[in-house]
């Protein structure tokens, strides 16, 4: 059983790698081989509408046509038993590279065939169970005021409806700097933010631990069937 790990910050070590990593702790506990990517290492591409997915008799098998920096990447992911990403909330969405990722994962396994009413999954398409962690300055308030559970909602909709089954979760309020002294942004209550990492975020941590052990727990009831 193999659980990817996606880390769509550029910041390693920060609020959104921290909770992929304890994912992966739980999806290792649960007897799962792990593997961390993280997407900030170089510039990734979206996806080019080449369209190499979708042609009638293509052999795609299921992964992004291209053959550049991202293939690596999306072959691990086609790979895994489970996938668990991480992005920040940049502006309601995930990060750039969380997209330009998604877009070329989730869209070679996107079928438009349709055989007696029903969706025809492409060739080596298959249930793979996502977990979708958002990182983000807002509160829960903030979260649905400002629309974003309905824009980050959307990544896990597109999860689940790709992927066959995916799972949420959100860290609010994260702390976003190390000194806020230093920082032109007195919005913010920094010590507040430092309390709230120490106790909150450790809450976090340990809910994406269960997230990670219950994927893997998915994935195995799946390879049951
Ligand atoms: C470019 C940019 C845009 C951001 N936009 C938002 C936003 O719209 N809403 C929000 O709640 N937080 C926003 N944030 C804050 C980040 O989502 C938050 O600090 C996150 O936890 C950063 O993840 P990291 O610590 O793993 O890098 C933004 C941060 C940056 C740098």
């Amino acid at each position: 059983m193999k659980v990817l790990g996606i880390n769509g910050s550029a910041r390693k070590g920060w609020n959104t790698q921290t909770l992929v990593m304890r994912a992966l702790e739980g999806a290792a506990s649960m007897g799962a081989e792990t593997e961390l990517i993280d997407l900030y290492t170089e510039p990734l591409k979206g996806c080019l509408e080449c369209f190499a997915c979708k042609r009638k008799g293509n052999k795609t098998g299921g992964i992004c046509a291209i053959r550049d920096n991202m293939r690596p990447l999306l072959e691990k992911a086609h790979d895994a038993d489970a996938v668990i990403i991480g992005s920040p909330n940049f502006f309601g969405y995930p990060s750039a590279m969380t997209r330009a990722f998604l877009e070329r994962f989730l869209y070679p396994l996107t079928s438009y065939k349709v055989e007696n009413g029903k969706r025809v999954p492409p060739a080596g398409s298959r249930t793979i169970p996502a977990g979708i962690i958002f990182t983000m300055n807002a509160s829960k308030e903030a979260y649905e005021m400002m629309g974003y559970s309905v824009s980050l909602g959307a990544t896990k909709s597109s999860l689940e409806y790709v992927l066959g089954y995916a799972e949420q979760y959100n860290s609010y309020m994260t702390l976003q700097f190390k000194d806020y002294s230093a920082m032109d942004a007195n919005m913010f209550d920094a010590d507040a933010r430092i309390n709230r990492h120490r106790t909150q975020f450790r809450i976090d941590e340990q809910n994406c631990y269960e997230m990670g052990r219950h994927l893997v727990a998915k994935a195995q009831e799946l390879s049951n069937l």
